[in-house]
């Protein structure tokens, strides 16, 4: 997989999976925006340590819809071109049905969907839209385990990978025409603050039992399924979700 001369946005890629894959992008040559919502300490750490060079932060906060069109017109102003989008940006709230109060149960569900799953279609748009131009492109959505198994302490987060996977299909179907291909990627449990700063010591313990690595995924291992997807030579794999989950759950 060459990426060279590739102009490539990761959401979310101040830490985490965004990080691990900003970082294996630029090894293969691209040029890679990073953009973060708020941690820019963490950011300017990232951007210093892409190899390679060309290389630019994008502070945007993608679930507002007006900095999603900006963030995309500052990358184009940025670059010229967009080669390959990775919706990795998200975040998980815990809403247990049976516990909180309405307003913090309709709180969590807007919130969780407009990250989740608004930001991605507002991005898939208005990226497409300079793809389609251009001839050409990737896309890659990064999902969940959560969207297939259920998630019972957190369930506008499955629902919003659910809609995250469904979206991606249908534009992979409506987009191939365009050659421009779209994939998932769906990860387990991940070696990331989100999983980390979420697992009590007792649920950390059952989610080493659920898989017979008895690990979480490393980063880098997400990120090696998001690069196969967005190569040139993976399209005809458009459509397709990649499960990272150490066969902790195995989808028929
Ligand atoms: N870790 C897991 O176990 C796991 C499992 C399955 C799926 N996933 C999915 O993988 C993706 C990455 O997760 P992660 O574990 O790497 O997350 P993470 O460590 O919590 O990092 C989240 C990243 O997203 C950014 N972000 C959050 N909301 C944003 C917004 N509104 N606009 C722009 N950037 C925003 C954060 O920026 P700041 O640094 O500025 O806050 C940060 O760069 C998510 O979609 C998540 O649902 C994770």
């Amino acid at each position: 997989m060459d990426f060279k001369d590739k102009c490539v946005l990761v959401t979310g890629a101040s830490r985490g999976i965004g990080k691990a894959t900003a970082l294996a992008f630029a090894a293969k040559g691209a040029k890679v925006g990073i953009n973060f919502r708020s941690r820019i300490g963490e950011a300017e750490k990232t951007l210093a340590e892409l190899p390679g060079s060309g290389h630019q932060l994008f502070k945007r906060d993608v679930s507002v819809k007006e900095e999603a069109k900006a963030l995309i017109d500052d990358f184009i102003d940025a670059y010229g071109k967009i080669d390959v989008l990775v919706n990795n940006a998200g975040i998980a709230i815990s809403h247990k049905v049976d516990e909180i109060d309405f307003e913090d149960w309709t709180s969590a569900w807007e919130k969780t969907l407009q990250t989740n799953l608004f930001a991605p279609a507002h991005l898939c748009y208005l990226a497409a839209h300079h793809m389609i131009k251009a001839g050409s492109g990737s896309i890659v959505n990064v999902s969940s385990r959560g969207a297939f198994r259920g998630e019972p302490d957190q369930p506008a987060y499955g629902a919003s990978k659910a809609g995250l996977n469904a979206l991606s299909q249908s534009l992979a179907k409506k987009l191939a025409p365009h050659h421009i291909h779209v994939g998932v990627v769906a990860p387990g449990f991940t070696e990331t603050d989100m999983a980390t700063e979420t697992l009590t010591a007792s649920e950390n313990e059952k989610m080493l039992q659920e898989t017979p690595f008895h690990r979480m995924a490393k980063p880098e291992e997400v990120a090696h399924a998001i690069l196969f997807l967005s190569s040139e030579e993976s399209a005809y794999f458009s459509g397709t979700i990649i499960d990272v989950n150490g066969a902790s759950y195995l989808r028929s």
